[in-house]
């Protein structure tokens, strides 16, 4: 059934219907620019579109601005009662596949938090005892896709810590090696300080402590403590390396000195690389995508 015609589209019944489904895809999925640290001193933009199988993104600005409105509400409405404290300018992608359960747990300043449908990220406290145990979490972290960080009595994670995709932090076995029904009695907490950087898939165990701008390599299960400014690796993580005292690290707490700002000049950014994008095309490219989107 034709619906109407307009520009020499025609739009019938069944087109309405895919390009709802497109479009709620599209809204629900598609990309944010998702931002990211580099050795030197660019910013790098990525505009994730695996979502609306296009190469380029075809959303017109409202489109993106209207999906960002969404997603700010959602994490505000949903995850900032989920914490005793979420702080200010925040980015958090996905926020449906963020899952923060269980007592005390903060979060501080210009938190970045990825989730992914494959890989959603979970936060958890489960005390010994009712409102027992505690997760805090510094300014500017950045949790990638997949990271759990599960607490029993205290996960203490420093200013400007990332940690990549599938990245696990506990502070407890959850069973004893010979009472596999009960947790130790014994406490083990875990301390991340500052600017630590926790490679893909990275594991951390109980009672460790990881020291000041520490990067731990991809893949590598922690499970004794680790100093200053070194490199560990494999498992179970060795120094591997000690970083050069006479250079300096630049860290995510740089990067977002001025979150107001930033986000003025992503909005600029995206009404200039948007501003081409028609509702039809969008549209279009959304239920027909073809070699040119
Ligand atoms: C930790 C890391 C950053 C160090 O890089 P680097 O300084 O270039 O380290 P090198 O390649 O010089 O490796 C030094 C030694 O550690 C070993 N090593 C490095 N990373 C390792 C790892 N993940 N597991 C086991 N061993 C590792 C190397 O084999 C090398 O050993 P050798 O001296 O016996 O040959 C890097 O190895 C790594 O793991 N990168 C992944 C980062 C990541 O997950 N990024 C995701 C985005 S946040």
């Amino acid at each position: 059934m034709e619906l109407f015609s307009k520009e020499g589209i025609t739009v019938d019944y069944s087109v309405l219907c895919t390009a709802i489904v497109s479009l709620l895809r599209g809204l629900m999925c598609s990309g944010l620019y998702s931002l990211s640290l580099s050795g030197d001193d660019e910013t790098h933009i990525r505009i994730n579109s695996e979502s609306i199988y296009v190469r380029q993104d075809r959303r017109p600005y409202w489109v993106k601005k209207f999906y960002l409105r969404f997603r700010h509400w959602y994490a505000e409405h949903f995850l900032r009662p989920a914490c005793d404290e979420l702080g200010p300018h925040h980015t958090i992608m996905k926020p449906w596949y963020v899952g923060i359960d269980g007592p005390n747990i903060t979060i501080g300043r210009c938190a970045t938090i990825i989730g992914e449908p494959q890989a959603p990220v979970k936060i958890g406290v489960w005390g010994r005892e009712p409102m027992a145990g505690e997760i805090t979490i510094g300014d500017y972290v950045l949790i990638s896709p997949g990271c759990r960080i599960s607490a029993s009595d205290r996960i203490s994670i420093g200013d400007s810590v990332m940690m990549a995709n599938g990245v696990y932090i506990t502070d407890c076995d959850w069973h004893g090696l010979y009472d596999r029904t009960e947790r130790d009695a014994e406490v083990y907490p875990v301390v991340i300080k500052d600017n630590v950087w926790l490679g893909d898939h990275a594991s951390v165990l109980k009672g460790v402590t990881i020291g000041e701008n520490s990067v731990v390599g991809a893949g590598s299960v922690v499970t004794r403590d680790v100093p200053d400014n070194v490199v560990v690796a494999g498992n179970p993580a060795k120094v591997v390396k000690q970083l050069d005292p006479a250079r300096v690290i630049k860290t995510r707490a740089e990067y977002f000195a001025d979150p107001v700002g930033q986000a003025q000049f992503f909005d600029a950014v995206d009404k200039m690389v948007l501003k081409e994008n028609g509702t039809w095309n969008w549209l279009r490219a959304l239920i027909k995508p073809s070699v040119r989107d």
